[in-house]
């Protein structure tokens, strides 16, 4: 499998072969570093890390990804440089394209991720934007791998603000590597109709079901519940009204004993907020399964770099 030169900017572009190779590797990569062994695949490599928005996990997961294989991050929050703003994204791109062999890109739009592809000529890779957030779809499904041993034929089902950049990739995920997925949401916060057509599309190639419910029932036979934050980054003035209607969507034990399973696990992107789209007593039983998602971040995003850079 050869992803040199690629960007990562949806896994709308990444066929099942190619998203299986990049667990296969962040799998590899993750137990040569339980046993102390990096690597030199990035030595001489200088990435740019640029974040719009906040950041633990991410921005982590590239830094610490990026040294261990012997090359040099370095961030740019949106205070030091102009992009979009004293500087076209074009002319940015440009810029660090001439300097930088790789560009990590955390922000509102994705356009923006786009045009960084288009004008910089080196590999981009999306740190989260409003409509997709892959890098993180790819720790999950390491993550359901461990806990089951596949993905194929796994029940998937999202509960909460189904709308989101989370809703979005897990759907294209979910639908490109043959899980069964739902989103659990109230009618309002219903995915786009068109991102839905397009992942049935991908469904139908790789055998999965796509399905979209505002019935609590939709979480019977679930393998996993996952939920996210009802506001996302930059929604903070919705809180009110989220939390008016998600109420009802909380994961709560209540909820996880519709899964009828007593396998299921419960998954969260984190950051998380207890009490709201999840309780503390879910939240605490399944806290090894959410940190070890959390550190899958490192290691799925290492292999990304690693795969479309590295030597
Ligand atoms: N899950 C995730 O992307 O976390 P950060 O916002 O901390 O990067
Ligand atoms: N939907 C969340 C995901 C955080 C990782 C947000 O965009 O804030």
């Amino acid at each position: 499998m050869n992803l040199k030169g690629r960007s990562f900017l949806t896994l709308k572009d990444f066929t099942e072969e190619e998203i299986s190779y990049l667990l296969d590797l962040a799998a590899e990569l993750k137990a040569k570093k339980k046993q102390g062994i990096t690597g030199e695949s990035l030595k001489g490599k200088n990435i740019a890390l640029i974040f719009e928005k906040p950041s633990t996990r991410t921005r982590c997961a590239f830094t610490v990804g990026c040294v261990d294989e012997g090359g040099h991050p370095e961030y740019l929050s949106k205070a030091d440089i102009q992009l979009g703003h004293k500087e076209s994204v074009e002319d940015t791109a440009r810029v660090l394209g001439r300097m930088f062999d790789g560009i990590e890109f955390r922000g509102f739009s994705q356009d923006t991720v786009e045009k960084l592809a288009k004008y910089s000529g080196v590999p981009v890779w999306n740190g989260l934007t409003d409509l997709d957030h892959p890098t993180q779809i790819l720790a999950d499904f390491l993550t359901l791998k461990e806990q089951f041993g596949k993905l194929k034929g796994l029940k998937l089902v999202y509960v909460g603000d189904g709308r989101n950049n989370m809703a979005n990739s897990l759907m294209i995920g979910s639908a490109k590597m043959g899980i069964h997925f739902t989103i659990l949401a109230p009618k309002s916060l219903w995915p786009e109709e068109k991102l839905v057509a397009e992942c049935k599309g991908y469904a139908e190639e790789s055998g999965s079901q796509i399905g979209i419910s505002d019935d609590l029932d939709a979480v019977k036979d679930a393998d996993a519940v996952y939920t996210d934050v009802w506001c996302s980054m930059g929604e903070e003035d919705k809180a009110a009204e989220r939390i008016a209607i998600l109420k009802p969507y909380q994961v709560n034990e209540a909820l996880m004993a519709r899964t009828g399973k007593d396998t299921s696990v419960f998954l969260h992107c984190l950051p998380a907020v207890k009490g709201k789209e999840v309780t503390e007593e879910v939240f605490e039983r399944f806290a090894d399964v959410v940190f070890d998602e959390a550190e899958n971040r490192m290691h799925t995003i290492k292999a990304v770099m690693v795969a479309t850079l590295g030597k």
